[in-house]
């Protein structure tokens, strides 16, 4: 048995985390009550090579039983579940203490929230919200593990960020900011991390059919956007809404599809590559940017796509639907 599993208890749930003491690496998730996290955890602890023990975090285990049925047999063995509040620096510094030697080889950040609507309607308690969860919650997290990662000369960070952490989409502001940011601390640390062994990748997908994509949708309904004029209003829902939805339904990604990237930017260790987009049609809208140093290229392109031809584009992507009979949502770039 490679395991020494242990019952403990928090939060008033019976939390079973077994650690790993063979060749396997030790891999913290955050966030994988749903969506890529999950997806993630799932396909680590059922490597038939039997490469990883995942250690499955989420803020609230209620939430876990999706995660168990998709588990299986992988539950208690190479899948152990532990509580972990991203926001709170208590949480993250207990479920790090209560690992085995604090030893983890990966940390994956994939906890994150998303915000869409016009800046006038967000309050900035809501805008902190997102930065408390997508930037400082990675960072809270880095800070607890990078230390003795560093120590030890070796380990993995990896941050799920997005293609808007790369490229600014319309009414995305706050969040893509969110990601931009994330990027930006990355790049920093990437070069002073070489130095102690210690690798860092991104993981930048683009739309992904998860439950981000509906609670933002059922946010979004649920919302009368005070403080925003009526004309934005009209280009939020009425413009950009409509083609939010279609470049889902079209280009948008399985949370495997994002899972299947794990294991090889994990395998490639120190080799793997800094930046890793998911979905090979982000590919050309990130060279944009860098193909016009004056940014007005992307800038204009973007307004000539959604208000010049919002229509046109509508129809192109229901032929694409049609046409592809939705393949290109399992299109998967894999970093190799
Ligand atoms: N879906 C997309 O289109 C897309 C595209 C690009 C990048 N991403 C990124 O992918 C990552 C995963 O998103 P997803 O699409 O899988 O969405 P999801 O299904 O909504 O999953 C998000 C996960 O983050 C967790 N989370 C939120 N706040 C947390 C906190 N304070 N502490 C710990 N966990 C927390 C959620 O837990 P609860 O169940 O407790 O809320 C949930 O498990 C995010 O970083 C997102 O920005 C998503």
């Amino acid at each position: 048995m490679f395991y020494r599993a242990q019952q403990m208890r928090w939060g008033g749930e019976n939390v079973r985390r077994a650690m790993s003491n063979s060749g396997q690496k030790v891999v913290l998730i955050t966030g994988c009550s749903s969506g890529i996290g999950l997806r993630m955890a799932v396909m680590l602890a059922k490597d038939e090579k039997q490469r990883y023990h995942v250690i499955a975090t989420m803020r609230d285990l209620k939430r876990k039983d999706k995660l168990v049925e998709a588990a299986g047999d992988a539950y208690g063995k190479s899948l152990s579940l532990a509580v972990l509040d991203v926001c709170t620096d208590e949480s993250v510094k207990q479920c790090i203490n209560g690992i085995k030697d604090r030893h983890v080889d990966v940390l994956i950040n994939n906890a994150g929230i998303g915000l869409v609507g016009p800046v006038e309607s967000i309050s900035i308690a809501e805008m902190k919200s997102v930065f408390e969860t997508n930037f400082f919650g990675v960072i809270r997290m880095i800070k607890e593990v990078m230390p003795d990662m560093k120590k030890r000369r070796g380990g993995h960070i990896i941050v799920v960020s997005s293609v808007m952490g790369l490229q600014g989409v319309v009414f995305n502001d706050v969040y893509a900011a969110s990601k931009f940011a994330m990027e930006g601390f990355c790049e920093c640390l990437a070069v002073q991390l070489l130095k102690f062994n210690v690798t860092m990748s991104m993981i930048e997908p683009g739309p992904v059919h998860t439950e981000f994509e509906s609670k933002m949708i059922q946010d979004v309904r649920q919302k009368e956007f005070p403080g925003a004029d009526a004309d934005t209003v009209n280009y939020f829902k009425n413009v950009y809404l409509p083609s939010s939805v279609d470049i889902f339904e079209t280009l948008g990604q399985t949370p495997d599809d994002i899972a299947r990237v794990s294991p090889p930017v994990i395998e490639q260790g120190s080799s793997a590559r800094f930046r890793n987009l998911t979905n090979p049609l982000y590919t050309p809208i990130v060279a944009l940017k860098y193909a016009d140093e004056t940014g007005g290229l992307s800038v204009h392109a973007f307004y000539h796509m959604l208000f010049n031809l919002g229509p046109l584009m509508h129809v192109s992507m229901k032929a694409m639907q049609y046409l592809t009979c939705g393949c290109l949502r399992s299109r998967t770039v894999s970093p190799n």
